[in-house]
């Protein structure tokens, strides 16, 4: 059976059902944005900086997981900073001249904001460089040995670029960032007032301890803690009559099969296949993909970043090993000879 990661419960990655919803519970404000005081405190004292200067903002390159508030926090610099936003992405634009284009339509002070910066083509990227650093671009006119090169002068703007994949940024365009900001997984006291804050404004009654149990099951990730909410909303609305306190929580995510770490099926699947199958591993990515069933590609961006958060999971020069927090999760006893190997196995 393949599941769609983007029909995945516990999912990172946006599904429609998401968008639908996202754009009433997105915070608009610093103020509101839960969590991550270091990158907010760090944008406050940016923002601050620059609008008492008068200046517009420097280039931010946000980078972390999906569903960390990423795209949130874009808008909220913008509508801090009382400019409009413009929407992109790496893989939208195809040709240097579309860029230039949308770079000429920019007005003084705007935000452009580019989701996926790492998957901009290289010639596209390199219109970026003189726009990110002298407000310019330089545009080519004729062909062969007749054309020149005019440089048109732009309006002063911000780009923010937005990354799941900080590894995949040319050091040249990372260099052009003035403040690059990392984003974590949520801590599960922040993951409450996320879902308390959206539990009131999509009306859903719901006590701390049934926020805790599914802020505890909700992957560091704000957007699955949303989406989680929502299930065991519709649960506690037909099975107890409305209410969601710890019990009725437990009793739902059960249902929906999220188990306490906040593991699905899938990723119990993965782990049990190198354990039952491979020994514990090491294991090559592709071995795994191919058991699962899954592109190697989403095992890699959409499981395996929360299992190693987890502990659960090492990568290693060799392949992929289970730890002993993983047997331990199975419920499978791990061999003192495999749990002595782990330790001496160096994590990447
Ligand atoms: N700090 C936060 N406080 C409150 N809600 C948040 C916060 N961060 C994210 N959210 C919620 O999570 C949802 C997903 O966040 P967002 O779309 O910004 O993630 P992203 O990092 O851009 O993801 P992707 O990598 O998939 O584009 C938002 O709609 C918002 O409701
Ligand atoms: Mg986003």
């Amino acid at each position: 059976m393949v599941i769609n990661p983007d029909q995945r419960i516990i999912s990172p990655a946006a599904g429609a059902e998401d968008t639908e919803i996202e754009g009433s519970l997105r915070p608009r404000r610093l103020s509101e944005y839960i969590g991550q005081k270091k990158v907010r405190e760090t944008i406050d004292i940016f923002i601050k900086a620059a609008r008492e200067r008068g200046e517009t903002l420097d280039h931010v390159l946000l980078f972390g997981p999906p569903g960390l508030g990423k795209t949130t926090l874009a808008n909220i610099i913008a509508n801090e900073m009382g400019v409009n936003i413009r929407v992109t992405s790496g893989p939208a634009i195809e040709r240097p001249g579309d860029l230039a284009a949308i770079l000429t339509n920019l007005v003084a002070g705007d935000v452009l904001f580019i989701d996926e910066v790492h998957r901009l083509s290289r010639p596209v990227e390199e219109i970026l460089y003189p726009a990110m650093e002298d407000s310019a671009i330089d545009i080519i006119i004729g062909k062969g040995p007749g054309a020149r090169s005019i440089r048109l002068e732009l309006p002063r703007f911000t780009i923010i670029g937005a990354t799941t994949r900080a590894g995949m940024i040319t050091s040249p365009l990372r260099d052009r960032f003035g403040v690059i900001s990392r984003l974590d997984y949520y801590g599960v006291e922040d993951l409450v007032s996320i879902i308390t804050r959206a539990a009131a404004i999509l009306n859903v009654g719901i006590d701390r301890e049934g926020a805790v149990e599914i802020g505890k099951r909700a992957r560091g990730t704000p957007r699955v803690a949303n989406r989680l909410l929502k299930r065991v909303r519709d649960y506690a609305q037909v099975r107890h009559g409305g209410l969601i306190d710890h019990n009725v929580a437990v009793e739902a995510l059960e249902f929906f099969e999220v188990d306490p770490l906040g593991l699905d099926e899938i990723d119990r699947r993965i782990l049990r296949i190198i354990v039952e199958k491979f020994g514990g591993g090491p294991v090559g990515l592709d071995t795994v993909a191919a058991a699962v069933g899954e592109e190697a590609d989403t095992v890699e961006d959409v499981y395996e970043p929360y299992l190693m958060q987890r502990g659960l999971l090492a990568r290693t020069p060799r392949g992929r090993v289970a730890t002993p927090v993983s047997y331990r999760h199975l419920g499978i006893d791990c061999e003192d000879k495999k749990a002595g190997e782990q330790g001496t196995l160096s994590l990447e």
